[in-house]
């Protein structure tokens, strides 16, 4: 166990548990977003009211939604360690803080304050949607004799603000630019390198990272947009 402890607790150990835990959150957020889409039918959200009912009563999912919040902290908490670390390692910063050339790309030298961002959007995402469905006093609606939350009517009336819809679109870039360096990155972190999958795999993160951010970046234009 003693073995386990000192490996998670190296360098290497904690960008394991970065690469890991981001795979995880990459995972959670694709199912999110195919869930969300069910926003944008024409069905007065009868789809998507039934769907956020069984994400939030069904057992299973309840232990994997403790296991995400989970992965998100120690996402940051593992953030923060080697960020410190790496000053502690390197007090004399590298030539890119003054401005001089680097080969880096901007978001993968970025990545903290990307994260930041991303950490504000998620308190006031979980303020306006998670906290109302579990804890707030929404109104229900009847399908087929089941009385059920109408979260569906809380997401719609957000969105008909216009600065609440920007707020998601451009938190949705800075998703995208985090997701441009963390793809790649956690999978160089687990050695899979190779020359003829590698581009394959920056491929895909590359696509990933623009075709998730847009599609989540929809929903909130749509519905506004919908009225
Ligand atoms: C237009 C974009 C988005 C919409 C409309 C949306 C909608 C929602 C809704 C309605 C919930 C509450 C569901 C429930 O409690 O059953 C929720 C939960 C959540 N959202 Fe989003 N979301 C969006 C984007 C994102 C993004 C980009 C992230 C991450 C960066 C994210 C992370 C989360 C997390 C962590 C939860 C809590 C999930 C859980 O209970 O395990 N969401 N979202």
């Amino acid at each position: 166990m003693k073995w386990l402890v000192n490996m998670l607790t190296s360098t290497i150990g904690r960008k394991l548990v970065m690469a890991l835990t981001g795979l995880f959150l990459i995972l959670f957020l694709t199912v999110h977003l195919t869930g969300n889409l069910q926003l944008i039918k024409d069905d007065g959200g009868k789809a998507f009211n039934i769907y956020a009912e069984f994400m939030t009563t069904f057992p299973l999912i309840k232990i994997v939604s403790i296991g995400n919040f989970f992965f998100i902290l120690l996402h940051i908490y593992t953030s923060v360690l080697l960020t410190q670390r790496n000053r502690n390692a390197r007090p004399v910063q590298y030539a890119y803080t003054t401005g001089q050339a680097t080969n880096s790309s901007w978001a993968s030298r970025n990545m903290g304050i990307l994260g930041t961002i991303i950490l504000v959007f998620l308190i006031v995402h979980l303020k306006g949607y998670w906290y109302e469905m579990h804890f707030g006093a929404i109104p229900t609606q009847n399908y087929d004799g089941k009385e059920v939350k109408d979260l569906y009517a809380v997401v719609k009336a957000s969105y008909t603000q216009i600065w609440y819809v920007a707020f998601y679109v451009i938190s949705m870039a800075f998703v995208g630019f985090h997701l441009v360096h963390g793809f790649s990155s956690a999978f160089q972190t687990l050695g899979l390198n190779h020359p003829k999958y590698t581009p394959l795999i920056k491929g895909l993160g590359y696509g990933f990272a623009v075709l998730v951010p847009i599609g989540f970046a929809i929903i909130p234009i749509v519905m506004f947009l919908k009225g």
